[in-house]
């Protein structure tokens, strides 16, 4: 049995091969379709979420299997004081594999600890979402052709939010990727991705506040929401959640094939009005998510078939 709490968890081959997977169900819908019957998928959001419940539930459905949970702390037992644990100890009766949303950072740990079935990280406060990751490496596949010799911006919130954490990550795998950094001084990437990650892996990065001045440099710009919920003072997150907009203006420096990236949900971060623009990844980044969660749902219960 195997958990991915980490993008790490997963090998670099094992990624090439989700990646494989995505793109054949891309191509042969049918083929895939009855793959996880009779397999039940538990959704535990105990945080809100659309993209993430939603395209692991769509995932799961396309391939032929069910799909039970609950959207929010409040209409589980959690709400009556019932621990994590006990909750997944409880649903690992009911379900195959469980994608599990916590606002504790490590929660999925405690989780996987309990758990007789597969437990996937979907997110854990401010530390790691590794699915989206996913999503974020097959939209960088399908539209850079490659992971190596990528100049990669990182934009906006760095410190609470978990994509960015997750997606540096899995670069550090990879040969030839310069980091460039772009956050308030209050947002920073945290220390511990910089020691335990950046230069372990000896991967070359820069610190600013400017978008701007970097935005000729960069291949990706990955643009990230201003995370008002993990904030302990609302005046702080009210001077720094507009800090970066995105506009055509400032995208008109940018490389003609740079990829704008972003999690999503958007608030203000970049203008409706780049939405348009060809290169706008983020509702790519959205589909591509559903795919890949098809992929690693079939590889946690050994269903993947032959490509
Ligand atoms: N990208 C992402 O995690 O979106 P949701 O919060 O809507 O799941």
């Amino acid at each position: 049995m195997r958990h991915v709490l980490n993008i790490t968890d997963l090998s670099v081959s094992e990624i090439d091969s989700l990646i494989a997977t995505a793109m054949d169900i891309i191509g042969n819908r049918e083929k895939y379709q009855d793959i996880c019957r009779r397999k039940k998928l538990a959704t535990l959001f105990f945080e809100p979420s659309t993209r993430t419940r939603l395209s692991f539930e769509a995932a799961m459905l396309e391939l032929g299997g069910s799909v039970i949970g609950f959207s929010s702390a409040s209409s589980s037992s959690s709400s009556k004081g019932e621990s994590v644990s006990d909750t997944v100890k409880v649903v690992s009766y009911y379900a195959d594999i469980i994608a599990m949303r916590h606002p504790k950072e490590g929660a999925p740990v405690a989780a996987s600890a309990v758990s007789g079935v597969p437990i996937i990280n979907a997110g854990d406060g401010g530390h790691n979402h590794p699915t989206q990751t996913l999503a974020d490496l097959l939209t960088i596949h399908r539209e850079k052709g490659r992971f190596n010799d990528l100049t990669v911006g990182f934009c906006g919130d760095l410190k609470f939010g978990r994509t960015v954490h997750s997606l540096v990550s899995a670069l550090s795998r990879y040969c030839g990727i310069n980091l460039v950094f772009i956050s308030p001084d209050e947002l920073k990437i945290p220390q511990y991705i910089i020691t335990d990650i950046v230069n372990k892996n000896h991967m070359p990065y820069i610190e600013t506040r400017d978008m701007e001045s970097v935005m000729p440099t960069l291949d990706i710009l990955y643009m990230t929401r201003v995370q008002g919920e993990r904030f302990f003072n609302e005046a702080d997150y009210v001077r720094l959640k507009d800090y970066y907009i995105l506009t055509p203006d400032k995208l008109a420096a940018a490389k003609p094939d740079m990829c704008v990236m972003h999690p999503l949900p958007r608030v203000n971060e970049i203008s409706r009005t780049i939405d348009s623009d060809p290169r706008a990844c983020y509702f790519k980044q959205v589909e591509n998510g559903k795919y890949m969660r098809m992929a690693l749902i079939m590889m946690l219960l050994g269903l993947t078939p032959e490509i």
